[in-house]
């Protein structure tokens, strides 16, 4: 490696770099190569490597080589005082020319999404999110969750039916899951105390928007024994300031306010007065962020009207006890505690006209028994997304799907 090389001067040594720059010169090709451990400044002298020189010349940025040489001190060296006298090479890729950069526009960046993620920030997002995923799992296992992988194929449309992809299976249809929020819950009915998912949401909304992707990276967490929504508030803000301080970013500053108290805030902000039944639209929730300057608001509290059939209710004040959370100004979850009680589960079902036979299996879960809980849901590709300030949550996925697109 790269690093490794500061023992070695005066040795002969090879190395596997991808070419980052090219620049020839009359007497010698320069070129900078990097390897995961850092960069590495090598030069090739025409007089006594002609053919060499020669070869590497018409080499392009982000070819792949081995190359043997001798190191040298070098103090004018960017590249930690060292350079290569290169002796050898052997080309393992030769790369055609960039066709697009970080200036090109954003659809054609996504049809060369492979050319578009070899550059710095592209590398910036992939370790970002692999780190957001690896510190709110290292969270849950500290924390005594179990993970879970439920599967994304169901036999009806999960949740609501609007938003779901069908797919042919065999000789009937199935659905893509628009969220593991049923099997959780069915996890948590079998005596799984606290459990997460991370995994393939799907969403067949025809939303053209630079927060909606048509499939996204679910972060799903429910827990027992929850007896208050702000119990699942204090899970989700303690995983995401155990993350993002891990990962340098936070903590972040965090605000807890009913949905009554956003608006009145925004009303008062604006002159406009916002109704009890309407919802915070997206520039309610970026103007929340721009009007407190912090960067976690759990705003609860949201209108029966509002919310699924299966949160738990406050009947006296009209609400469930759910929530949202508002990360930079966008939501990055929803999450609320669940009616565990069959009676009253089938009640508010038939209350917001869910036919009971189609929810036979959710019911199955409350029918044997299960306990008080509550959970979230989160979007790993909006908090990404915040974190770095990226224009749109699509620049966040590894692959972005949206309505017009299911290529590279
Ligand atoms: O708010 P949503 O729809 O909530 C649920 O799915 C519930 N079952 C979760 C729960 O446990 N109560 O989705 C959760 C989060 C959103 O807040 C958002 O961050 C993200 O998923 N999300 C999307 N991200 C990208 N593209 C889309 N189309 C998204 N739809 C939701
Ligand atoms: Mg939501």
């Amino acid at each position: 490696m790269i690093s490794e090389l500061k023992t070695k001067v005066g040795s002969e040594v090879t190395v596997s770099v991808k070419v980052e720059t090219i620049r020839n010169q009359k007497h010698m090709v320069f070129l900078i190569g990097s390897d995961a451990s850092g960069l590495l400044q090598m030069i090739v002298f025409r007089k006594s490597h002609a053919s060499l020189a020669d070869e590497l010349q018409h080499l392009h940025t982000g070819s792949y080589v081995k190359v043997t040489g001798t190191v040298v001190e070098a103090s004018q060296s960017k590249t930690d005082g060292l350079e290569l006298h290169i002796s050898g090479v052997q080309i393992a890729s030769a790369a055609e020319p960039m066709p697009i950069d970080g200036e090109s526009a954003i659809e054609k960046r996504f049809d060369l999404r492979v050319v578009d993620l070899k550059s710095e920030a592209g590398q910036r997002m992939l370790r970002t999110r692999s780190e957001f995923l690896r510190y709110s799992r290292e969270f849950f296992y500290s924390s005594g969750f179990t993970e879970l992988n439920s599967p994304k194929l169901m036999g009806s449309a999960s949740e609501s039916g609007s938003e779901v992809f069908k797919v042919e299976y065999f000789e009937q249809s199935a659905y893509l899951a628009q969220s593991p929020q049923f099997y959780k819950q069915m996890a948590i009915a079998t005596g799984v105390d606290k459990v997460f998912e991370i995994g393939p949401i799907f969403r067949a909304e025809k939303s053209y928007s630079a927060r909606h992707l048509t499939e996204f990276t679910g972060l799903d967490v429910e827990v027992s024994w929850a007896e208050s929504v702000q119990e699942i508030m204090d899970v989700e803000e303690q995983m995401l300031q155990y993350a993002f301080t891990k990962m340098g970013f936070g903590p972040y500053k965090v605000l807890r306010i009913s949905l009554a108290e956003a608006k009145e805030m925004l009303s008062k902000a604006t002159g406009h007065t916002i109704g009890p039944k309407a919802d915070l639209r997206d520039e309610d929730e970026r103007m929340l962020y721009e009007l407190t300057g912090v960067e976690l608001i759990f705003v609860y509290d949201y209108p029966i009207e509002k919310r699924p059939f299966y949160h738990q209710y406050c009947v006296e004040r009209g609400v469930t006890h759910s929530f949202d959370l508002i990360f930079k100004g966008i939501e990055i979850t929803t999450g609320a505690l669940r009616e565990h009680r069959y009676d009253v589960l089938c009640k508010q079902a038939v209350d917001k006209k869910v036919g009971l036979e189609s929810i036979g299996h959710y019911l199955d879960n409350f029918k044997y028994g299960c306990p008080p809980h509550g959970g979230f849901g989160l979007g790993v590709e909006r908090v990404v997304q915040k974190l770095l300030d990226l224009a749109s949550v699509k620049e966040a996925s590894f692959a972005p799907r949206d309505p017009e697109r299911l290529t590279p």
